[in-house]
């Protein structure tokens, strides 16, 4: 995610610019920069930090033009930075293109051009696209749309670009496969952005590109092609969302957008990495340190909240898999009890923003120990993966909601991964039973798909209980984390008491809490625990519990025993948190936004705590 403006016309095009750029930085920010076009010279301006950053150090630079190109950064490879911030330029400087996406197979065509003789000033995927597309340009002799569709026909991965080019001075040619782009269609101009939120205060007259299809835009034109070269007639619609509602997609809050995201956030963890077909797992950070994870005397997962209970089912994953000791620790308790770390242990730090203070502290300290540290985060390039000596990063995009959703379902997938490539090189799994936890991990996405198209079920169960002051969450084996993140969502969010516990912990006292007032939600899916979950079940219905249960479909047992329930999917029991969740995410949504909370910053909560 990143956000992406453009604009070829009358104005003044860097202020039209810098206002989209700012509408843009929900889509996350940790650099921005822009390009400006003026008789024939190109002006690139950059920065790492907020747009603010960028507005504040373009003071006094010459920013005449009435084209150019603006973008904020979430980055993907190469951490934030100033060199690794876009726009970038080519090595004849001819060129600047911003980009919003991942170019899988830059590394490849990285190489083909360092052996040419090129040199890079970035880290970055999109540097090489454009040096790609330059080189192509040079030998062919051709032009720069030609070059795009030729390189483009060779790139893997996502991408929405923008180019200019200082010979002409007054076209931006784009393409899109993956990334958004919406283009506004004005009187002698032309306004381009990831969405419509940096164009409906200009033209509610949009054209919104597809997949494999380029545009070539001048103040009064706008031709679009496909990839094949054949020119297709642009599809006007009138937008009818006010700013507010685009910004989130058109969903009522960031939260639920972001619990949408999640069959595209999960695939892109695991684009690039899993391959069931070839029955391959490649994750760099595990394979150059496979030996010493392998060999760990044991394995700590450091963490808080949501990340914490990421960790929990990691502890279970990997020690059935691989057979290492894990221990879960929470950061805030690791970091002033003096824990025993040493050299040869390796720590899992679990972190959504990577700037968690108490992770990070619990890190610091470990280190000094001689611990390995290997970060699982969301947000590149920030300290705790900056503090790790490797890591996997969960490519699910920023996380605006307070409450963790997609970042959650993103650390399971990495951590599912982790194991399954440690333990096929350990040699503690089957072929064939990692070749079926490949595929079910792959299938994934579009269960979880389904599952989200029965959202409005959760809604009306939520209706049902919004009032109830207290509810449990139970589950067991792996299901009993997911209990306690179930727990966690519905008082973040809707601030009703909620406690998770190991469903079979309910007879060592929980249970006295037990009456006809209390929604007791069980996460009894199909799995070994099947039969164990269905007798707790009945000693809460038996003293007039308020049974809601998640369950896989066509289980034949559980919806008599429940007064209301929700079927997923049939999955592995291994692989199965990161769809149980999804209904206990619906779940506290439906019942904060029933309640009219603002979901999104709920009260005395904060999206990173970076304090103590
Ligand atoms: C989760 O919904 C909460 N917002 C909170 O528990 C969060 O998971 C915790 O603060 C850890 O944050 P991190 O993953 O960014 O380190
Ligand atoms: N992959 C590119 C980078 O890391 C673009 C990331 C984005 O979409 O902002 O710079």
């Amino acid at each position: 995610m990143c956000g992406i403006v453009g604009y070829t016309g009358t104005r003044q095009a860097y202020p039209v610019i810098l206002k989209g750029l700012k509408r843009l930085e929900y889509r996350g920010y940790d650099s921005s920069g822009v390009a400006l076009l003026k008789e024939g010279k190109l002006k690139v301006y950059k920065k790492k930090g907020k747009v603010a950053e960028l507005e504040e150090e373009m003071i006094g630079k010459e920013i005449e033009a009435t084209i150019g190109i603006g973008h904020t950064r979430w980055a993907t490879h190469g951490e934030p930075s100033d060199r690794n911030a876009h726009p970038h330029s080519s090595a004849s400087g001819k060129l600047a293109m911003i980009h919003n996406g991942i170019i899988e197979n830059y590394a490849q065509i990285k190489q083909e051009l360092l052996n040419k003789g090129y040199t890079f000033t970035s880290d970055t995927d999109t540097e090489v696209l454009l040096n790609f597309i330059e080189d192509i340009k040079k030998n062919n002799d051709c032009s720069l749309e030609e070059a795009l569709r030729i390189a483009l026909k060779r790139v893997s991965g996502a991408y929405c670009i923008l180019l200019i080019e200082q010979d002409n001075p007054d076209t931006i040619i784009a393409a899109r496969k993956g990334s958004p782009l919406v283009i506004g269609i004005g009187k002698g101009e032309h306004f381009l952005a990831s969405d419509a939120s940096p164009i409906i205060e200009y033209t509610k007259e949009v054209v919104y590109v597809n997949d494999y299809e380029l545009a070539i835009v001048r103040p009064d034109e706008l031709i679009l092609k496909n990839i094949g070269n054949e020119k297709i007639t642009p599809y006007i619609t009138k937008l009818d969302m006010e700013l507010a509602a685009i910004e989130k997609g058109g969903y009522d809050h960031f939260m639920i957008k972001e619990i949408f995201e999640q069959p595209s956030t999960i695939y892109d963890c695991l684009r690039g990495r899993l391959d069931a077909k070839e029955s391959i797992i490649k994750m760099s950070g595990i394979d150059q340190n496979i030996d010493q994870i392998m060999n760990a005397n044991r394995i700590m997962i450091v963490a808080c909240g949501t990340s914490w209970h990421a960790g929990l089912v990691a502890e279970y994953i990997i020690e059935e898999l691989c057979r290492i000791p894990v221990e879960v620790e929470y950061a805030s308790e690791f970091r002033y009890r003096n824990p025993i770390v040493n050299k040869g242990d390796v720590i899992i730090a679990i972190s959504q923003s990577g700037e968690t203070a108490d992770t990070l502290v619990a890190l610091e300290k470990a280190k000094e120990n001689g611990a390995f540290i290997f970060g699982v985060v969301n947000a590149v390039g920030s300290s705790i993966a900056r503090i790790s000596n490797a890591g996997a990063y969960t490519h699910a995009g920023p996380e605006i909601g307070v409450a963790s959703t997609k970042a959650f379902t993103g650390q399971l997938a990495v951590l599912m991964m982790m194991a399954l490539a440690i333990a096929k090189q350990k040699g503690t799994v089957s072929k064939e039973r990692y070749d079926h936890l490949l595929l079910e991990l792959e299938q994934i996405p579009e269960k979880a798909e389904a599952i989200l198209k029965n959202a409005k079920e959760l809604k009306k169960i939520a209706e049902k209980y919004k009032n109830a002051s207290d509810f449990l969450f139970l589950g067991r084996g792996y299901n009993f984390p997911v209990a306690l993140e179930g727990a966690l969502k519905l008082k973040e969010i809707s601030y009703i008491h909620a406690e998770g516990y190991p469903a079979a912990e309910m007879k060592h006292g929980p249970i006295a809490l037990v009456d006809d007032q209390l929604p007791v939600v069980f996460i009894a899916t199909n799995d070994p625990y099947h039969e164990k979950i269905v007798s707790n079940m009945q000693e809460i219905k038996a003293r007039k519990g308020k049974i809601i249960s998640i369950i896989t479909e066509g289980d034949t047992v559980c919806p008599g025993l429940s007064d209301d329930y929700f079927s997923i999917p049939l999955v592995d029991e291994l692989i199965a948190p990161i769809l149980t969740v999804i209904p206990l995410q619906l779940l506290s949504y439906y019942v904060g936004t029933a309640k009219g909370i603002d979901v999104d910053k709920p009260r005395n909560l904060a999206k990173s705590v970076t304090v103590e």
